[in-house]
């Protein structure tokens, strides 16, 4: 069934028809394609464009449909152009001629942007509560391993210890920025597009208040062109959830080389591990690699959004259905995601020895030397060569810095004193760190907490 018969003289061929339908992708938006009729009919009727009567028999109708489709009892037509045309179509042939009468003032165009907004305003919201629980699991752990000693890395090369906490915390502001971002991105797809029309607004006298008030929006659109053909929803969405997948991959990436016989920092739980059909002693993080894996689709699809929505002319064209299986790909790929990487990440066990241990090695305190020298009076640039020639004198040696006795330390600088191997042990060197912003455990335990207000408050 088309809606748009009266022009044509020949049935559309099988397979324009595949090629042109949408409802494979679009029928999942059928809740708030209802929805939006029921607005839309109500704001109908209030108006005095048709008869409160008629309003009532189409909503009613429209409740009859939700209902029989999620009781199965009603199933989506495969040859239906689009999820609009089918429930149009059943809706009248449920009711008759009363039915005909919904699409008054209405187009397709703007029908379909207002079924993306309210389908993507409740996303942006479940994406959210996935990441707030993500942030708490973070949290807790950073709150348990505030004082375990890592090292931290610059170029993948031990650099300065830190803390575990610390290093967990990091994520936890990456995610706490992608729920501010959802946030914002949730205010400006906040506009109620219906009355937009098919592009040109109408001449009949609606109240687009109305239906804006019975659909929840914050605002109806400013502009009838932008109403139909604004995709900026879709494509800002898909950024942040782009995003989110970049620090998902990053966090993934080092929880790869943590399980790793190399790092050995952590274990996965078995619940959240593969085997190898061949080795049998391998255990592979494969959630976590597929999860860095997935981050490729969800920048694919944002430059799908972007690639179709850069060259049309306005108001509306028919590259815009391609907005949705892009969109709904992005969106079902970052929940699938998180639900999966929290647990992952919950059931962890930690290994505070083998993190305590690389932290031992590659002279991870060499710039705490240089500042123990400092804060004897040696200007740092000083202290830095200084330092340099101890680490040289350390590897001639075969030893470290901890071990590396007194008079080399003194020959290379007189200043040094037996204090110095108190300031270099690790657990010192991380407890020293307090300025705000650092690894120092007790900065760890008081942004964990201030981590797990932001999250607990809503
Ligand atoms: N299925 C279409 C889409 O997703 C609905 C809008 C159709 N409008 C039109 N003028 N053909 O974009």
């Amino acid at each position: 069934m088309q809606l748009w018969k009266g022009r044509f003289k020949k049935e559309l061929s099988k397979t324009t028809n595949d090629f042109n339908s949408s409802i494979s992708f679009d029928s999942r938006m059928f809740r708030e394609d209802i929805e939006g009729s029921i607005a839309h009919a109500t704001m109908l009727g209030r108006c005095g464009i048709i008869k409160t009567t008629e309003a009532g028999r189409i909503v009613q109708g429209l409740k009859e449909i939700l209902s029989d489709i999620e009781s199965g009892k009603l199933t989506f037509d495969p040859d239906a152009e689009d999820i609009h045309t089918f429930i149009e179509g059943e809706l009248t042939e449920r009711i008759g001629d009363d039915g005909k009468r919904l699409h008054t003032s209405r187009s397709r165009n703007d029908q379909v942007a207002v079924d993306i907004k309210l389908y993507l305003k409740k996303e942006v919201v479940n994406v959210r509560e996935l990441l707030e629980e993500l942030v708490k699991v973070i949290a807790d752990k950073a709150e348990q391993y505030s004082d375990t000693v890592m090292p931290g890395y610059t170029h993948l090369q031990r650099a300065q210890p830190i803390t575990f906490g610390h290093h967990l915390l990091a994520y936890a502001e990456m995610f706490l920025r992608d729920i501010s971002r959802l946030d914002d991105c949730l205010k400006r797809m906040d506009e109620m597009p219906l009355g937009s029309c098919a592009l040109a607004g109408t001449t009949y006298p609606i109240n687009r208040e109305i239906t804006k008030e019975l659909l929840g929006f914050d605002r109806v659109t400013n502009n009838s062109l932008d109403g139909v053909s604004d995709r900026d929803y879709c494509i800002e969405f898909s950024s942040v959830l782009s995003i989110i997948m970049v620090h998902l991959s990053r966090f993934s990436e080092e929880i790869i080389m943590w399980c790793s016989w190399e790092f050995k920092f952590i274990e996965l739980d078995d619940a959240f591990s593969t085997g190898s059909s061949i080795m049998p002693q391998k255990k592979n993080p494969d959630i976590a690699e597929l999860v860095r894996g997935k981050s490729g689709r969800v920048f694919g699809d944002t430059m799908t959004l972007l690639t179709v929505m850069k060259g049309i002319a306005l108001a509306y064209n028919k590259d815009m259905q391609e907005d949705k299986e892009a969109i709904f790909d992005a969106v079902d790929t970052v929940k699938m995601c998180l639900t999966a990487f929290t647990p992952m990440l919950d059931t962890m066990r930690v290994i505070p020895e083998n993190m305590r241990k690389a932290a031992a090695g590659g002279f991870i305190n060499a710039t705490d030397v240089a500042d123990w020298l400092t804060k004897n009076g040696v200007p740092f640039r000083d202290a830095y060569k200084a330092t340099g020639e101890l680490v040289a004198r350390c590897i001639e040696l075969g030893t470290d810095l901890e071990s590396l006795p007194l008079d080399e330390y003194k020959k290379v600088c007189n200043v040094f004193t037996d204090d110095v191997y108190n300031a270099i042990s690790l657990e010192y060197c991380v407890s020293q760190r307090t300025a705000f912003g650092g690894p120092a455990p007790e900065n760890v335990k008081a942004q964990a907490e201030r981590v797990k207000n932001l999250v607990n408050k809503d």
